[in-house]
């Protein structure tokens, strides 16, 4: 299917049918599912959904007012009831965008397992402190958005259709750098380098951009050289591949120890073994800097990128 819509936004193809799809036919039919936008942060979940809505029309045509919350911000059940829906959602045209849904309070995920519950039409009503709550789904649309999928109530989940958001290539990334860098023209080959240290994640490549835009703009520049990249990661701290220091700890420790165990880099770093493997290892393993064989060990390329820090 050939889409306008999202067009100012990079990759992310499969969520793009998707969306572009639900649109389309909610615009026809009056009816969309729940969404529930799933993906790690920075993805864009947000960006996304606020563009879906966008594209959500009125039955007069016009378009449909958009409302964000954080669920951290919801209280109960009755803070949502009387603060929001009575006063904001029930009886109007409005899309609603539940974000960190995983902080929704329980008794709320509870009522939304019955309000949410629609296989028969798409209107439901909702019994709560003796008021009846009226969900009409042909005016109400409900999006929620979370970074963690796993911490939601699996019958809750299944009530949703879920639009998975994956990490960016460095090819995507690029992209989004060049884009949000606007006039600024880049040595060849340095639109990669930067975008590599941006980790798949949209909004690092957004901040990256604007920090190079500043950079551009306190030096009257027009054009962007390997030198002012080295520079600004001098300034910044920016390391290639956009590793943090503990990664970069652990990468030391292997080269000047040999292979470890995942014991004594705990003892090492004096971090816990589960934070090493979560927080630390992850991302030297995706990008071929450490390998694992029974002990920790230092590859190739690990070395190479501590020859470049030194
Ligand atoms: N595909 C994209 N193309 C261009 N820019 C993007 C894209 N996706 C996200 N961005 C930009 O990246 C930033 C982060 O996006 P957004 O806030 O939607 O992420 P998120 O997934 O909601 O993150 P969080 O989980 O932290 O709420 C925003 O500035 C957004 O404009
Ligand atoms: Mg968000």
């Amino acid at each position: 299917m050939i889409t306008t819509m999202f067009n100012s936004l990079i990759g992310q193809d499969e969520v793009k049918r998707q969306l572009s799809f639900y649109a389309k036919a909610q615009n026809k039919t009056g009816v969309a599912p729940f969404l529930m936008m799933s993906g790690a942060k920075g993805l864009g979940k947000t960006e996304f959904a606020k563009e879906y809505a966008s594209n959500l029309k009125n039955k007069d045509g016009s378009k449909r007012p958009f409302l964000e919350v954080n669920c951290s911000t919801i209280k109960n059940a009755n803070a949502f009831f009387e603060q929001i829906f009575l006063p904001i959602v029930m009886h109007n045209e409005v899309t609603i965008l539940l974000d960190e849904a995983h902080m929704l309070p329980k008794d709320l995920v509870n009522a939304f397992l019955t309000v949410f519950n629609t296989e028969k039409g798409s209107y439901k009503e909702y019994h709560h402190a003796e008021q009846i709550f009226a969900f009409d789904f042909a005016k109400q649309n409900f999006i929620f958005a979370t970074t963690e999928l796993d911490k939601l109530f699996a019958p809750f989940k299944d009530r949703l259709t879920i639009v998975d958001f994956k990490p960016y290539t460095v090819d995507e990334l690029s992209e989004i750098v060049d884009l949000v860098c606007g006039e600024i023209d880049f040595e060849d080959g340095l639109l990669t380098e930067i975008a590599e240290t941006t980790r798949g994640n949209a909004r690092s490549a957004v901040k990256r951009s604007k920090e190079v835009v500043l950079y551009c703009e306190s030096n009257n520049k027009k054009d962007y050289a390997k030198k002012d990249w080295q520079a600004m990661s001098y300034t910044l701290g920016i390391k290639p591949l956009g590793l943090s220091n503990i990664e970069i700890e652990i990468l030391s420790i292997l080269k000047e120890r040999g292979n470890c165990s995942l014991q004594m880099l705990s003892a090492v770093t004096g971090m816990s073994r589960t934070a090493i493997q979560k927080e630390a290892e992850l991302y030297l393993l995706k990008r071929g800097l450490m390998k694992i064989n029974g002990q920790r060990e230092i590859s190739g390329k690990g070395i190479n990128i501590l020859q470049k820090l030194s």
